[in-house]
C-alpha cells in the first residue's frame, strides 16, 4: 500500500494533509489521489528499467483525468490510449503527440483521422480490418500510418477471467502465427508503415512467467519475421503488472527487468511498456461516508454514501479493496458488510470483513482506488458522478468537481409532446 496514505495522531493523512480536512471541504464522497505516490511509482519502475531503455505509455484508461496524465507525463510518460476521448484527455494533459500510442480492437475513422491529424507515435493495430480501413484513412490524408501489429501470443495470464486477454478466445490481437501475412499485406500499403510489434496478455499479473512466455514468443516472431525481411524495430512489451490490494506479492521490478533482459533486450528494437494500474492503483482512494449501521444476520451492514456506481471493481471482479477508517476507532473486530445505498445485492465495497465497527457519521477510505474507479464510475440511480481531488504534498486542487443535479439534468431532453412547461 503506497506510504501516502498514512496514519498520524490518528487520523489518515495523504502526504501532509488530513484526508478528513479535505472531506470537510470538498463533501463525500470523493476521489482523492497523491501526486507524491504517482511519482514515486513511476520512479521505481524508470529505475528498474533504465539500463534497458525501456519507454513507459501510461495506459490512460486505468484513470484518465488529464491532472493525473499531466504528474506522469512530467515524470517522462508517454500515453497508451484507446478512444478519442483519451487522446483529447492525452492532449490536453500536455502529452506530445509522438509519446501517443492509440491501442484497442477497433477505432472508427473519425477517431483515427483525429489521431493521424494530430500525429501521433504509434497504432496498435489489431484485425486485418482496422490495417485496411487505417490504410484507407490514411492514404486520404496523404499521410503514413506508423503501425505495430498486436499479437496474441496464447498465454494465459493467470489472473480474473475479465481482465485476461491473451489466450486465443480471447477478442485481443491477431493469432501471433499470422504475423508475417499481416506484415506482408502491410508492406503492399501505400498509407501503412508497419514496423513494431506490441502485445498485451493482460491485468493484475503478479506471477511473472506468462509475461515471460509472452515475450519469448514475441522474440521468435521477431527473429522469424527479420529472417523472411521485414524489418521489425519496436517491441511494445503491454501493460499488467499487478500491484497489492490485500496479501498479494507485488512482482519484484528488477525479476521484470531481468525477462525483459533475458528475452528481447538483445534484439537492437526500441522498447516500451504500458502500465495503468501499477502507476495510479495505490495512488488514489474512495473516502466515504457511513450514513447508518443496520443490524443484519450474523453481521453488521454498514451503509455508506458512496456506491457501485463509483466503484464497480468489487462486484465487477470479486476485487478486494481494503478498507480503513480516516479516525482510529476502539472496539472488537466484527464482521462486517460495507454497502451501498443502491437497490442491487451487487451493491458493496466489501463482504462478510472483519473489521472495526463504524458509526454513523465515521469517513472510510477505499483503498487502492487509483486505478479503475473514477474511469469506471456512473450515473447509476441517478447519482451525480463525484468528485476526484489531486494532492501535491500540502496543497490540493479538485480536479474534477462534483457534478451538480442540474449538470446532470442538463444532459436529459423532453420530447415537446410531453413537456408540460411548454404550450
Ligand atoms: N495496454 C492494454 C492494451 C490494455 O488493454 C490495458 C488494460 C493496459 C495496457 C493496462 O493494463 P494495467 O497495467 O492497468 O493492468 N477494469 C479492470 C482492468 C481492465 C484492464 C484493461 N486493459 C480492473 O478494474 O481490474
Amino acid at each position: 500500500m503506497s506510504s501516502e496514505f498514512t496514519e498520524r495522531d490518528g487520523h489518515m493523512h495523504v502526504e501532509a494533509l488530513a484526508l478528513g480536512d479535505i472531506a470537510a471541504e470538498v463533501g463525500t464522497p470523493f476521489y482523492c489521489y497523491s501526486s507524491a505516490a504517482l511519482r514515486s511509482r513511476y520512479a521505481a519502475l524508470a529505475t528498474a528499467l533504465a539500463a534497458l531503455k525501456v519507454d513507459i505509455f501510461y495506459a490512460v484508461k486505468a484513470n484518465s483525468n488529464p491532472a493525473i496524465i499531466a504528474t506522469l507525463a512530467a515524470e517522462g510518460a508517454g500515453a497508451d490510449i484507446v478512444s478519442g476521448g483519451e487522446l483529447r484527455q492525452a492532449l490536453a494533459a500536455g502529452v506530445p503527440a509522438q509519446k501517443i500510442v492509440f491501442a484497442g480492437v477497433a477505432k472508427t475513422e473519425e477517431e483515427l483521422a483525429f489521431a493521424l491529424e494530430h500525429g501521433i507515435g504509434q497504432f496498435n493495430v489489431e484485425s486485418f480490418a482496422e490495417l485496411n480501413s487505417l490504410n484507407q484513412v490514411a492514404t486520404k490524408m496523404q499521410r503514413v500510418a506508423p503501425v505495430g501489429l498486436r499479437v496474441n501470443p496464447d498465454v494465459d495470464a493467470g489472473t480474473h477471467a475479465k481482465i485476461t486477454t491473451g489466450r486465443k478466445e480471447n477478442k485481443f490481437g491477431i493469432d501471433i502465427a499470422a504475423a508475417p501475412e499481416f506484415f506482408k499485406a502491410a508492406a503492399a500499403m501505400d498509407g501503412i508503415s508497419a514496423r513494431s510489434m506490441s502485445v498485451h496478455i493482460g491485468s493484475q499479473i503478479t506471477n511473472l512467467v506468462p509475461f515471460e512466455l509472452a515475450y519469448r514468443n514475441l522474440r521468435e516472431m521477431t527473429l522469424s519475421l527479420r529472417q523472411q525481411g521485414f524489418s521489425i524495430d519496436h517491441l511494445d512489451l503491454g501493460g499488467g503488472l499487478g500491484i497489492v490490494y490485500d496479501a498479494e506479492n507485488e512482482p519484484d521490478l528488477s525479476d521484470y527487468a531481468r525477462i525483459i533482459k533475458a528475452t528481447v533486450s538483445d534484439l537492437d528494437c526500441r522498447l516500451s511498456i504500458e502500465p495503468g494500474r501499477f502507476l495510479t492503483g495505490n495512488a488514489g482512494v474512495l473516502v466515504t461516508k457511513v450514513l447508518l449501521v443496520k443490524e443484519g444476520e450474523g453481521r453488521d451492514f454498514v451503509i455508506t454514501d458512496g456506491a457501485m456506481n463509483d466503484l464497480i471493481r468489487p462486484t465487477l471482479y470479486e476485487a478486494f479493496h481494503d478498507i480503513r477508517p480516516l479516525t482510529q476507532r476502539s472496539g472488537d473486530a466484527r464482521l462486517i458488510d460495507v454497502v451501498g445505498p443502491i437497490c442491487e445485492s451487487g451493491d458493496y465495497f466489501a463482504k462478510s470483513r472483519l473489521m472495526q465497527p463504524a458509526k454513523a457519521g465515521d469517513l472510510l477510505a477505499v483503498m487502492g482506488a487509483g486505478a479503475y474507479g473514477a474511469v469506471m464510475s456512473s450515473t447509476y440511480n441517478s447519482r451525480p458522478l463525484i468528485p476526484e481531488v489531486l494532492v501535491d504534498y500540502a496543497r490540493f486542487h479538485i480536479i474534477r468537481p462534483r457534478m451538480s443535479y442540474a449538470e446532470m439534468l442538463a444532459r436529459d431532453s423532453l420530447p415537446d409532446w410531453l413537456d408540460k412547461t411548454k404550450p
